[in-house]
């Protein structure tokens, strides 16, 4: 399995419910490695091009909306297997569907206002990561020699 990069997003609801580090620590704990990480508030237009393959859905305005209602955590994050590693943790996109043991599946209350986004495929995970980030804003760092390896 190769290592590979994938992108994350806490979205707005996470910093009001004081959820965030609940949410980090679950990935941290899941072996992902924290490459870089910036709050920022998401533009209307930054959000729809996050978003743009839901463009002329019935739930887009509403899920732009919301993405730009509070400020937001994106995060690039390395591991083997990280794109469906971290779709698995992040649960499925209804919370109520969503297993238990997931970030949604014991956080999440409603779809609309889902906690975090993770990148679906390795296509995804390079646009969203040139979206939010530089080269230069990537942190690399090795594991050490710890009993979980
Ligand atoms: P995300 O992109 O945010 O990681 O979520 P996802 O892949 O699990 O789901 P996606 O289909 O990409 O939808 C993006 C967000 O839009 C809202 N949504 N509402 N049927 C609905 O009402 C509906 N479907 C999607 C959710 O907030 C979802 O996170
Ligand atoms: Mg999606």
């Amino acid at each position: 399995m190769a290592v590979e990069r994938t992108f994350a997003m806490l979205k707005p609801g996470v910093l009001p419910r004081r959820l965030v580090g609940e949410v980090i620590i679950r990935i941290e704990q899941k072996g992902f490695h924290i490459i870089s990480m910036k709050m920022i508030t998401m533009s209307r237009e930054l959000a729809e091009t996050h978003y743009k393959e839901h463009r002329g859905k019935p739930f887009f305005e509403s899920l732009i909306e919301y993405m730009i209602s509070g400020p937001v955590i994106t995060m690039v994050l390395e591991r083997e297997n990280a794109i469906p590693a971290l779709r698995k943790l992040a649960g499925a996109t209804d919370p109520d569907m969503a297993d238990p043991g997931t970030i949604r599946g014991d956080l999440g209350i409603v779809t609309g206002k889902n906690l975090i986004h993770a990148s679906d495929s390795a296509e995804s995970a390079d646009r969203e990561i040139q979206l939010f980030f530089t080269e230069e804003d990537i942190n690399v760092w090795e594991d050490g020699n710890g009993p979980w390896l």
